[in-house]
């Protein structure tokens, strides 16, 4: 029989606490909230009620259900309100000696036989447990920020830990209608060992103006379905509570350089900006506390036509060297940003887009450029390609038609604006030019060689690669000014997202069009520097390798990973699951070109991920990768 918790404590009312409160109260448990100070119970008693008015008036909770969650509440500064309650949750700030003090009270204050649990996400449960004299009685229980929506429960067991008080917590998360994985006492458990790398990353990348706040944050969901792009999250977790992980998870997890925290933080924290609770972080908020973010002076100058002047206005933002010959009033009602040549970025102008390569991507794309309203020629190795690929746009097309997002005529309609051909030279007088040929350097340096001789001056050249250096592709031009990368995502009819790769010889002009075209096809386009995997691939492939990491070092299951990250971080797919999707060869590939770009020791490839190819488990598409898709 499981243990009754009829009663909790929760210390530390703080971004977690408070929500850790609500999971109780919700589930009818009683909880004795404690805070240092009265102001600070003043703010923890309004994250609450703040909290629960909102889902009252959301509809997901009656108000009579609410009196009743908050009636269960009993607020009290100071530990010694805790003598009566069967289990204790701290979730005070991340640090050790604080905590062992508290350990060490709580130790005094409650009843023998209560359990001692800690919400700290990368100290050592162990280390805080010595600070009592019932270590077995001392367990991690690691809630998800919103603790009220997040179902993951990392339970952290040391090796003291009694079986006993594992189970009795285990069965109290069922009971809280929360998912538990069980591990063992290591830095960052799960999800956090896995997670904030990666948020790191994402903050050197905004420190090093590799992108915007915007575009990072908006490549990441885009581009792999986060609920939230990390810099956001950031904010979320606030910034003081993630330096104190990172610094911890430095110091614990070997010394791992990723995880030492960048400089920005710690002065972003000194400076007062923790994020959402203090109103400012890497966003402004409407005020301390509120999710609602308000412009700030980072914030990009709105160009959407829809809420400016109209077109006219649109030449004049941004440095003003807009072509004035191309900005046709009529053509810039697509665009959405500043000064790009609008005529290319509207289709109503009757730009021409040429599209090189018959592959996946240049079906897709040249399918997107087609169905958004611009003339394309597509160009292939010979009539056989070209016949393919129609047949493959058209097979794309109809499913769209037997779907109802697509007429009949706006089908043939697209198709009929395709122009099919086997020479270059039918790209003299287009206005951009996409390739999507093979993931070769020599042959792209080489068409890009010929492009520089057919194509008309000021036209945007620009290249689909995913690893190579873009400039490499630029120099092989005289015109490097006029080459910039746009990366699409697979299936590009469906993926929003495209990156737009500018290098240190292409033009703020170039940028600007490449962008306002992908607003004109319906992308979200975002800007980055010419680096390995540009955001998305630069951030999501280190993180998958460390999941492969993890799990040849036995800390946890693929099973368990997995539901880690999907049900704490509220990730679309597990990283197995992805991997599996994405292929174990291509990640690695990917992976390598990383390690060799930028030489991180974190960033080696994990020798399982190298023999599972070497094997031939390449994933989905061999039957088998971490997981055995024959057998469902
Ligand atoms: N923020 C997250 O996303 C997140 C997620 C999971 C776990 N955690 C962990 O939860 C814990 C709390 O983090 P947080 O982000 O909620 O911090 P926070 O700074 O938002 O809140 C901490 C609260 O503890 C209170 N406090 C400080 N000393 C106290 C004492 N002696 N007695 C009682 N209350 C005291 C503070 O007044 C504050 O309200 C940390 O261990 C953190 O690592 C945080």
């Amino acid at each position: 029989m499981a243990r009754e918790f009829s009663s909790v404590g929760v210390v530390g009312l703080g971004t977690m606490g408070a929500g850790i409160v609500e999971v109780f109260a919700r589930n009818g448990v009683d909880v004795v909230a404690v805070e240092i100070s009265e102001a600070a119970l003043e703010r923890g008693r309004a994250t609450l009620t703040g909290s629960t008015d909102r889902a009252v008036a959301r509809g997901k909770l009656a108000e009579a259900d609410r009196d009743a969650l908050l009636s269960r509440v009993n607020f009290q500064v100071g530990l010694g309100a805790l003598h009566a309650v069967d289990l204790v949750i701290e979730a005070v700030p991340e640090h050790l000696d604080l905590k062992q003090r508290i350990f060490a009270e709580l130790d005094r204050v409650c009843k023998p036989e209560a359990i001692l649990a800690t919400n700290t996400s990368s100290l050592s449960v162990t280390e805080i447990s010595v600070a009592t004299t019932r270590p077995h009685q001392v367990i991690g229980i690691h809630f998800f920020n919103p603790a009220p929506v997040m179902k993951l429960v990392e339970v952290v067991r040391t090796v003291v830990t009694s079986a006993e008080v594992v189970a009795d917590v285990e069965a109290l998360c069922e009971r809280l209608g929360k998912v538990d994985v069980t591990i063992s006492d290591r830095a960052g458990f799960i999800a956090n060992a896995l997670l904030f790398g990666y948020l790191n990353h994402a903050v050197s990348m905004f420190e090093s103006r590799y992108a915007t706040r915007e575009d990072i944050d908006a490549a990441m969901k885009l581009g792999c379905g986060l609920p939230m792009g990390p810099l956001a999250l950031m904010d979320l977790i606030g910034l003081d509570t993630a330096y104190e992980i990172l610094d911890t998870m430095y110091r614990r997890g070997g010394r791992d350089r990723r995880h030492a925290p960048v400089p920005l933080i710690k002065q972003m924290v000194t400076a007062g900006l923790l994020g959402r609770k203090s109103g400012r972080g890497f966003y402004t908020y409407e005020r301390p506390g509120s999710p609602v973010v308000v412009p700030d002076e980072q914030t990009p100058v709105t160009t959407d036509p829809a809420l400016t002047d109209g077109p006219r206005e649109i030449a004049k933002v941004g440095t003003g060297n807009a072509r004035s010959e191309l900005a046709s009033p009529a053509a810039g009602t697509r665009i959405g940003t500043g000064n790009a040549r609008s005529e290319l970025a509207s289709p109503a102008a009757g730009s021409r887009i040429g599209i090189v390569g018959s592959g996946t991507m240049a079906t897709g794309i040249i399918e997107v450029f087609a169905k958004a309203g611009y003339e394309v020629v597509s160009v292939t190795r010979g009539a056989e390609k070209s016949a393919k690929v129609f047949e493959a746009v058209k097979t794309s097309l109809n499913k769209g038609v037997v779907r109802g997002k697509l007429s009949e005529a706006d089908r043939d309609e697209a198709l009929g604006r395709i122009t099919w051909s086997a020479t270059l030279d039918h790209l003299a007088d287009v206005d951009l030019v996409v390739e999507a040929v093979v993931e070769e350097l020599s042959v792209k340096k080489a068409l890009f060689a010929s492009l520089d001789e057919i194509c008309k001056p000021g036209v945007v050249l620009a290249t689909t690669t995913s690893s190579l250096p873009v400039i490499d592709v630029a120099m092989a031009t005289q015109r490097p000014a006029d080459v910039v990368g746009l990366h699409f995502f697979n299936p590009a009819p469906i993926m929003p997202l495209v990156e737009v790769v500018r290098t240190i010889r292409t033009s703020p002009e170039t940028t600007a069009t490449a962008r306002a075209v992908c607003a004109a096809i319906g992308k979200t386009g975002v800007v980055c520097g010419d680096r390995s995997g540009f955001i998305v691939n630069a951030l999501l492939f280190p993180y998958l390798n460390d999941a492969v990491k993890m799990l040849e070092a036995n800390y946890s299951t693929a099973e368990d990973i997995d539901h880690a990250m999907k049900l704490g971080c509220g990730y679309p797919m597990g990283p197995f699951e992805l991997l599996d999707v994405v292929g174990l060869d291509v990640s690695l590939a990917i992976q390598r070109e990383l390690y060799l770009e930028l030489r991180e020791p974190g960033f080696a490839p994990a020798p399982l991920l190298e023999h599972l190819v070497t094997a031939g488990y390449l994933g989905r598409k061999t039957g088998r990768g971490f997981r055995d898709h024959t057998r469902r």
